[in-house]
């Protein structure tokens, strides 16, 4: 299986999800709280710098932002980089306004097949991603979550927090959704993710 991505373009960005591209490629999006390293994990796995635009303020990406990756092949698809929640510094109207249109586009996307759910490997479970979790659970939406920033913790920290985060999730959860470590800055877990991508493209274009 050829992992690479062999090309990685930006196709437009809008905040509806009526306006999304039209065709039925499959589609993956990543979503999570502001700052959680989004952006960043999008250029690590498409070998660029710049494609996802990052900033150290949170609150950079604000819209649904499609790019196409893989489109001279057989098997083209979508990655979406979607704007961060639970930013403080956003204003009450802007978040329920965010929470519309992320909330149309992430149950109205018939292409969508999998959200990536960022969660800071560092952090502890937050109110504001296991209720996200949740309404995810209540739409039937299928997530994968990323610990992500994993060069911020040792390796017995790191395995702590995960442990940690999964069980605070059995508590609610029948079963525990797949997660994946990485980190933009090591370069850790590109394959992994695009490995999942891979052969769930493999299922929806039928070819082996
Ligand atoms: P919004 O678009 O504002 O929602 O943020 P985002 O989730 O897209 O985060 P972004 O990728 O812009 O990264 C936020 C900050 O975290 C930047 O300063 C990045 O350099 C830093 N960062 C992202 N990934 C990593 C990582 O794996 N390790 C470390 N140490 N820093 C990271
Ligand atoms: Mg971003």
């Amino acid at each position: 299986m050829i992992l690479n991505i062999s090309s990685a373009e930006f196709v437009c960005s809008n905040t509806d999800y009526k306006k999304c591209p039209q065709n039925s490629y499959p589609e993956y999006a990543f979503i999570g709280r502001s700052n959680v390293g989004k952006s960043s994990l999008i250029n690590m796995i498409t070998n660029s710098k710049g494609l996802a635009k990052t900033s150290a303020s949170p609150g950079k990406t604000q819209l649904i932002n499609h790019f196409i990756m893989n489109k001279e092949t057989k098997t083209p698809w979508y990655l979406v980089d979607l704007p961060g929640y639970g930013y403080a510094k956003v204003s009450k109207s802007k978040v329920a306004k965010w929470q519309q249109f992320i909330q149309d586009y992430l149950t109205k996307r018939k292409t969508l097949i999998n959200i990536f759910l960022l969660i800071d490997c560092r952090h502890e479970p937050q109110k504001i991603d296991l209720d996200f979790m949740d309404w995810l659970g209540e739409n039937g939406l299928p997530f994968t979550i990323i610990f992500t920033k994993s060069d911020k913790l040792s390796k017995t920290r790191l395995d702590q927090s995960i442990e940690r985060y999964m069980l605070r999730l059995i508590q609610t959860w029948e079963d525990l959704p797949p997660y994946f470590v990485t980190s933009a800055e090591d370069r850790v877990g590109k394959e992994l993710i695009l490995h999942s991508i891979t052969l769930t493209n493999q299922l929806v274009y039928g070819v082996s």
